[in-house]
């Protein structure tokens, strides 16, 4: 006893010790009122310090496993873990339809996966080699040390004062008028796509969006039990034509745009097309949604004005803004401006659901972008994937030449072939090591079936050459054996 203790490097010895005492006692291995070796016996057995021994019963004593008498020694406690009948419950039965939706339409469990050795060009995250750690690292250190202890407790909903006057700052260099307008950092553009749902929509209610659009944005939708209605995409961005017509037949609660480098085509809206989209949605009053995710990926071209920049003090469009692929997506830092009365509810809302995001995080994000981090980051950034984008573009066109090829930027690019089907497509690409994302997850009527995503952020320019060349040819041997059907 107590001689088969195996240590690791990880955790400190005495905690070792003290979980294995514990782990004893519950087992059951030592029965109350024991006497336990005295610390040097024990530090004999066990081949470590007396004084780790000291340490680890100390533990013990204060949890309440061991209580140790003076001139006496340790002995254990009555721990009372009485074992019952087992009890199950059918849990399944239990799971509501919201729980069943939402694994259902959960596309990490349910598409194909990657595997190792795999070129993926699933992945829209950014590629973290070119992360400033060195940077982030001294941000922490600096944020640490001027907040103290008190950035370990709890913080406000609305989310890191600093932080929010930094991003007020940054949209009104975007162009947005901020008067009358306010912030709330949220978990992302997940959790502030869905807190605004839930603060201003019901069940069945009806919001436009592109067709095709994000695909976590579609979830969440249905996952309000909303209705989406889906317009179709030209070239330069969603139908004018076709949105109107949806517009003069219904009535609808929302709208949820994505203007610039949009999921999954790529394509930016042009400035043009924006001013259009906001005179149509303000005659028929219905408010916008913009998810400005990708913005800061442009590549070429001119700077273009969000949505929101349109409506000067008007109040009618709420910005979603998120670092997710322009800096760090594991950090969840996003966030919501709008209509300050707005973010006052959306800001309730954030509290009764977490508290709010992380204040440890947004502190020392926000040290690190106030040093002029993000600036750098960007420019660096920018150079390497606008290299990536246009090999992929160049790869594209040669390659899968029978393909419509679409993105103007940002992490992905987007392809239509007449007459394939992308899943086909993707099983036997799968076969030969290859995986990217099939369209049709990111339309709002089941259609897309001959369009595939290809995110080219996290894979070499090689990788890029490799995969491409196995799309394309597995693309062209789809397409004859389609042409020798139709021939027979
Ligand atoms: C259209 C769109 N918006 C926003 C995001 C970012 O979401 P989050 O901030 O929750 O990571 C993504 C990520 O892929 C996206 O495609």
């Amino acid at each position: 006893m107590f001689s088969d203790i195996k240590f690791n490097k990880e955790v400190p010895v005495y905690i070792q010790i003290k979980d294995y005492i514990k782990e004893m006692i519950l087992g059951g291995m030592l029965q109350s009122g024991e006497k336990l070796p005295s610390t040097r016996e024990m530090s004999s057995i066990m081949k470590v310090s007396r004084n780790t021994i000291i340490y680890a019963y100390e533990f013990l004593e204060d949890e309440g496993f061991i209580s140790i008498k003076k001139g006496k020694g340790a002995f254990v406690c009555e721990i009372h873990v009485e074992m019952q009948e087992k009890w199950n419950v059918n849990w399944n039965a239990l799971i509501n339809d919201y729980a069943r939706a939402s694994e259902s339409l959960d596309i990490v469990k349910h598409e194909a996966k990657w595997k190792k050795g795999m070129i993926s060009f699933k992945s829209i995250a950014p590629d973290e080699n070119l992360f400033d750690v060195e940077e982030f690292k001294k941000a922490f250190l600096n944020r640490m040390s001027i907040e103290g202890e008190k950035i370990l407790n709890y913080g406000y909903a609305q989310g890191y004062r600093p932080l929010i006057n930094y991003l007020l700052k940054y949209m009104k260099n975007k162009g947005i008028n901020i008067k009358g307008k306010d912030i709330l950092i949220t978990n992302g553009f997940t959790e502030g796509f869905d807190i605004i749902l839930s603060s201003l929509t019901k069940t069945n209610d009806k919001v436009l969006c592109e067709n095709p659009t994000h695909n976590t944005a579609i979830k969440i939708m249905k996952l309000h039990g909303l209705t989406i209605e889906g317009v179709d995409m030209d070239i330069d961005g969603i139908s004018i034509k076709k949105l109107e017509k949806k517009l003069e037949k219904d009535k609808f609660a929302l709208s949820y745009f994505i203007p610039s480098y949009h999921n999954p085509t790529g394509i930016v809206m042009s400035p043009e097309k924006r001013v259009k989209l906001y005179k149509l949605l303000k005659k028929y009053n219905i408010p916008i949604i913009e998810d400005g995710f990708n913005e800061e990926l442009r590549y070429t071209g001119a700077h273009v004005a969000p949505i929101a920049a349109l409506c000067g003090e008007g109040n009618s469009v709420i910005y979603i803004g998120s670092f997710s692929k322009v800096l760090f997506p594991g950090i969840r830092i996003g966030w919501i401006l709008g209509d300050e009365n707005i973010i006052g509810y959306l800001e309730s809302v954030k509290r009764s659901r977490n508290i709010h995001t992380s204040f440890l995080d947004q502190a020392v994000f926000y040290d690190y972008l106030q040093g002029g981090n993000f600036e750098k980051y960007i420019k660096k950034a920018r150079k390497v994937y606008r290299e990536k984008y246009e090999f992929a573009i160049e790869c594209a066109k040669k390659y899968i030449s029978s393909g419509q090829v679409m993105g103007e930027g940002g992490l992905h690019i987007f392809i239509k072939v007449n007459g394939i089907n992308s899943r086909k497509l993707l099983d036997r690409c799968c076969n030969k090591g290859v995986i990217f994302t099939p369209g049709d997850i990111f339309y709002t009527d089941n259609k897309g079936s001959d369009t595939f995503r290809l995110g080219f952020s996290r894979v070499t320019k090689e990788e890029i050459k490799i995969g491409f060349k196995i799309i394309g040819s597995e693309v062209e041997n789809l397409m004859k054996e389609t042409r020798g059907k139709e021939n027979v």
